[in-house]
């Protein structure tokens, strides 16, 4: 029997109309599948409402529609690879929202990033990223794609003007992704993990405020 590729899942962090957000997660979609180590699902935070007033802190009162979707979608991924514009030297709030409705569909996972901006190319929101998934906790991977003055770096079919030179930095997050995964979806279901106050996701089973089970 073969054994499943991991699964990794590419989160679009912008939903403003006339976005620019969907070009890179779309450019590196198609690479992770020519890199073919994993499954990719590619994650819009815009097809889904996700609202800024968090939950309360009754552990049975039931999810906005949308979240659970979302959460069940995260919850499948063993790598998350996160698109994040830079606004104001930071990540988007979308992506703080999307984060902070979730626990353990990050934990125990790795994680990258691509950023784009002007002439900091947005690496001001990784690192900024970076600050909070050891709360997870979930692994921040050294490598990252950084898009500096991202308007001159794909054309108008969204395809980028160097191709090969692109290729790269992708190459080298997908393999260090592809490193991590495996491992830490073996360790998520064999090993638990000390410390955590919330059940693992995995799968179709989104997380809960148990003690870790899974
Ligand atoms: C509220 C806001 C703040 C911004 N702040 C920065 C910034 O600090 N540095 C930067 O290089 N670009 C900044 N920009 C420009 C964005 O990089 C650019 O608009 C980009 O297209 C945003 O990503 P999006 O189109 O996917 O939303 C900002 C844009 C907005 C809307």
């Amino acid at each position: 029997m073969t054994t499943p590729k991991p699964k990794l899942a590419i989160i679009i962090g912008s939903i403003r109309p006339d976005r620019f957000g969907p070009t890179p997660a779309a450019w590196f979609a198609q690479e992770a599948e020519r890199h073919e180590a994993f499954d990719v699902d590619l994650i819009d935070l815009a097809e889904y409402e996700l609202p800024m007033e968090l939950a309360g802190n009754d552990p049975d009162a039931e999810l906005p529609d949308d979240v659970a979707k979302l959460g069940k979608r995260l919850s499948k991924a063993d790598a998350f690879v996160l698109v994040t514009p830079v606004y104001n030297r930071s990540y988007s709030a979308v992506l703080k929202t999307a984060i902070d409705w979730f626990y353990g569909e990050w934990a125990l996972r790795p994680i990258s990033f691509i950023s784009y901006g002007g002439i900091t190319g947005g690496l001001t929101s990784i690192e900024h990223l970076r600050g909070v998934f050891p709360e997870f906790p979930a692994v921040t991977v050294k490598n990252f794609i950084s898009l500096p003055d991202f308007w001159k770096l794909f054309d108008h079919d969204g395809k980028p003007v160097n191709s090969e030179g692109l290729r790269v930095p992708a190459v080298a997050v997908l393999d260090e992704l592809v490193w991590w995964a495996p491992m830490l979806r073996e360790a998520r279901a064999n090993r638990p993990y000390p410390g955590l106050d919330f059940a693992l996701a995995a799968d179709d089973k989104p997380s809960t405020l148990e003690p870790a089970t899974v």
